[in-house]
């Protein structure tokens, strides 16, 4: 073989393996939600070799080409993650706090010897001021395939979200690193720029194809989240205050019971106008056979008491929107109702077969969905999209006059 063919052939080699072994490519940056997103965002990444002193830089995103000469260095905290197959990888988390509300901030992750682009992002307004952001229900299957369409088309439809939500079952088997690199393959850039507020669904506790008490070892690796919730249930129960809104994170899968009496006493003690819950599984069923009631028994009676406006949801692989709900029926007249939503960003459907007749006012199946929320001091705006950017549904949320 030629001499020039054989060095290019070399240097592709390297190539390909630097990228596999290291660098941003598969470095998963989360930008995560925090307990206080006026003054602070976290973020996440991994490695696959150990970085000595990880750091995180962030500064007021300027115009000027020297923007980063005031870059403040936060010195990130490191796990160990032992993958199933034995190998090691290392997943840093920082919080980036002290900062300003309403502002524009650029960050990047890495060490001195080798960083990531940077990132922007925009911390809360300290006023109850209109914003939106996005949902998406369960990604789980299509990671590669389907998954990236529904991320950015709703990435096009609303580039200032101020956090996406993902309702649960994030891959389909948590054990499988692959499923992660996929997973956070098609988010891409968007994961390290819109603060994402994850959801634990019931794969999280599928491993090893078994039904497990505990959910994996992969979650926390992977994100950076308020622990504000039951101490029995770090970074997967928790909540946040955004401009005026409560949104507050259940995990569905366990300790329902204590999560209600919690969830009851942050809903009473606050003051927000809003109050948006989600969590993984449906308290009503949208697909055929799966109905179940637990989520129901715990919850319903909460939400209800506390006129919540709407529940955003997965699980069951198809698209439902609920009429305002009290007690399981539509409301009458003025009565204050909670709008329940169940959808699906992946490629793995449900046959539609809504468990209760009359609680469903719209329902889709076979297709992949994103959905704006635009929340504003005197209405809530829930749109519902199909992949292909076509406006589904919308319904207008009135806020709790009790409230
Ligand atoms: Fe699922
Ligand atoms: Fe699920």
């Amino acid at each position: 073989m030629h001499r020039t063919s054989l060095s290019n052939i070399l240097i592709l080699f390297i190539l390909i393996l630097g990228s596999v072994i290291a660098g941003p490519e598969d470095w998963r940056i989360a930008l995560c939600i925090s307990e206080d997103p006026q003054h602070q965002m976290n973020v996440s990444w991994r490695t696959q070799r150990q970085i000595d002193t990880p750091l995180v830089q962030v500064t007021p995103n300027l115009p000027q080409v020297n923007f980063d000469k005031q870059a403040v260095d936060i010195t990130a905290q490191t796990e160990v993650v032992v993958r199933s197959d034995g190998s090691l990888v290392y997943a840093y988390s920082a919080k980036m706090n002290g900062l300003n509300p309403s502002t524009a901030y650029a960050y990047r992750v890495g060490s001195k010897d080798e960083w990531s682009e940077w990132f922007v992002f925009e911390t809360a307004n300290n006023t109850e001021t209109s914003f939106r952001f996005l949902y998406l229900g369960d990604p789980q299957n299509g990671l590669l395939t389907h998954v990236p369409r529904a991320i950015r088309a709703g990435y096009k439809e609303a580039p200032d979200a101020a956090f996406l939500t993902m309702a649960g079952d994030l891959v389909s088997v948590p054990g499988i690193d692959k499923q992660w690199e996929d997973l956070f393959h098609a988010g891409s850039w968007i994961f390290g720029t819109i603060p994402l507020v994850p959801v634990m669904g019931n794969h999280a506790y599928f491993i090893d194809g078994k039904w497990l008490d505990e959910h994996s070892t992969y979650w926390q690796p992977h994100f950076t989240l308020p622990k504000n919730g039951l101490a029995t249930l770090p970074e997967t129960n928790y909540y946040f205050q955004y401009q005026g809104m409560l949104f507050v994170v259940l995990n569905g899968n366990e300790q329902l019971d204590e999560q209600a009496i919690w969830l009851d006493e942050v809903l009473s003690q606050s003051e927000a106008g809003w109050f948006i819950v989600s969590m993984h599984q449906p308290l009503y069923s949208t697909a055929k056979g799966r109905e179940g009631t637990k989520r129901r028994d715990a919850f319903l009676s909460v939400f209800d008491n506390h006129e919540v406006d709407l529940i955003l949801q997965g699980h069951d692989h198809s698209f439902g929107r609920t009429y305002p709900l009290r007690n399981g029926k539509q409301v009458k007249g003025r009565q204050k109702g909670t709008v329940y939503i169940n959808s699906v960003s992946g490629s793995k459907q449900y046959l539609l077969e809504p468990a209760i007749d009359g609680v469903f006012e719209v329902t889709g199946s076979e297709q992949q969905f994103y959905h704006v929320i635009d929340v504003q001091p005197s209405k809530l705006k829930l749109s519902s999209f199909t992949v292909d950017g076509e406006l589904k549904d919308q319904i207008i949320i009135k806020p709790s006059r009790n409230r």
